[in-house]
């Protein structure tokens, strides 16, 4: 295999030479030997940080596992990078992954914390659900959907540990093979506007559903949709309390195709038959997380959290900076431009829109879904008058 060295936070990684491994001009990960891909360190850059926030609020070191690793980019950073780390289980199905992540740890000098897994992902952590062998955290990171490893994860979760989830696999998430999110997640998506926050929603639904067979509650303590992922930091809970607490955020959005009107139900609540401001038949989707999609006070002290040493520092301040201004928001928002083009208007700046909200006291702000959209509590109509107004 072609090697090179790359650094991401205070990590060196031994990587494959994107040069070698090209298609149509351009290194696609999928062709190297051992999965590495540069896009992904945003997202590592934001786990260290969510992992560093973490290990602050234990009194002890704390267990992390990193189950579909690659070449260890997360699993070694945690060790380099995450103050108070006991240790760092890291695991891959690959052959040749094994000697990159040896590589790794020892160019770091994390030999010490690191625990080196040639295994399947759900063997390792099936190894890891009694109490005692458990994790404070678990970073499910892998082709496609993690649907597969939601349930040994939760298995493996220490009461009060945190499970951090990705889906690459947009297209059935976002309603463009419907019938694979059946199969994988259990729920209906949706094509509309909005297709990436049902997306999150789902998969995060997904796993909340798989942990409260063992009594187990989740709460979203982080997520966002970026890219070709989404990706969810969820705080786990054991006990009937906290798992009914986290069962009554679940439920179905309901939407109208014909005129953009949308609605959240919880799970055992009444079916929505025809649209609130058209009449016309509704779209469902879910079952689906309709709670926060980020904790206020959990993002304020990521953005307090050092981030001197990251090569994506600016962009995570901005991407958590509009999770906190966005995150106690109802479900959904609206593109300003759809409702333009609906009334045959032209379009208003966002920015004015929102103030116009705000003014007339509707709980509104800008969401990071969709950089011309607001989330708002305002219904479609007063919102669709403040656009014809502007
Ligand atoms: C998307 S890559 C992981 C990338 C890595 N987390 C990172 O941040 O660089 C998914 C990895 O999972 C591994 N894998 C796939 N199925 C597995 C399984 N059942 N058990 C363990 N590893 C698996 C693949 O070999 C691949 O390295
Ligand atoms: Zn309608």
């Amino acid at each position: 295999m072609k090697l090179t060295k790359v650094r991401e936070g205070k990590t060196d990684l031994t990587v494959p030479d994107p040069a070698s491994y090209t298609f149509q001009g351009r290194y696609e990960p999928t062709r190297a030997p051992v999965f590495y891909n540069p896009k992904m360190e945003f997202s590592r850059d934001i786990a260290v940080l969510v992992l560093n926030a973490l290990s602050k609020t234990r009194r002890r070191a704390i267990d992390v596992c990193d189950p579909l690793a690659g070449l260890g980019a997360r699993g070694i950073r945690f060790a380099k990078e995450v103050s108070g780390l006991n240790k760092s289980v890291i695991g891959d199905l690959n052959d040749a992954a094994i000697p990159l992540i040896r590589e790794n740890a020892r160019i770091n000098r994390v030999g010490g914390l690191v625990e080196i897994e040639h295994k399947d992902a759900n063997l390792l952590l099936a190894e890891h659900s009694e109490p005692g062998k458990r994790f404070d955290y678990i970073d499910i990171d892998p082709f496609g959907t993690p649907a597969p490893f939601l349930d040994s994860a939760i298995r493996a979760l220490k009461n009060g540990g945190l499970l951090a989830i990705t889906a690459t696999d947009t297209a059935p998430l976002c309603g463009i093979y419907s019938k694979a999110c059946l199969r994988k997640y259990g729920a209906v998506p949706l094509r509309s506007e909005f297709c990436h926050e049902v997306g999150l929603r789902i998969m995060i639904g997904a796993a909340v559903r798989e942990a409260l067979k063992y009594d187990f509650g989740l709460e979203v303590l982080l997520s966002y949709s970026v890219d070709h992922y989404l990706r969810a930091y969820l705080r786990g809970s054991l006990g009937a309390t906290k798992a009914d607490s986290s069962a009554s955020d679940m439920g179905y959005i309901f939407y109208c195709p014909s005129c953009g009107w949308r609605s959240a139900v919880e799970l055992g609540g009444e079916w929505l038959c025809g649209c609130g401001m058209c009449g016309k038949p509704l779209k469902r989707a879910g079952p689906l997380w309709c709670g926060k999609l980020a904790d206020r006070a959990f993002t304020e002290c990521l953005v307090e959290q050092d981030r001197s040493g990251l090569n994506t520092k600016k962009r995570v301040e901005k991407l958590l900076r509009l999770l906190i201004m966005e995150c106690e928001k109802p479900p959904t928002f609206y593109v300003i431009d759809r409702i333009s083009s609906k009334l045959k208007r032209g379009v208003p700046p966002v920015a004015k829109v929102l103030e116009r909200l705000i003014d007339m006291g509707y709980e509104s702000s800008l969401t990071h879904f969709h950089p011309k959209a607001v989330k708002t509590a305002a219904p479609l109509d007063a919102l669709m008058e403040i656009v014809d107004e502007l």
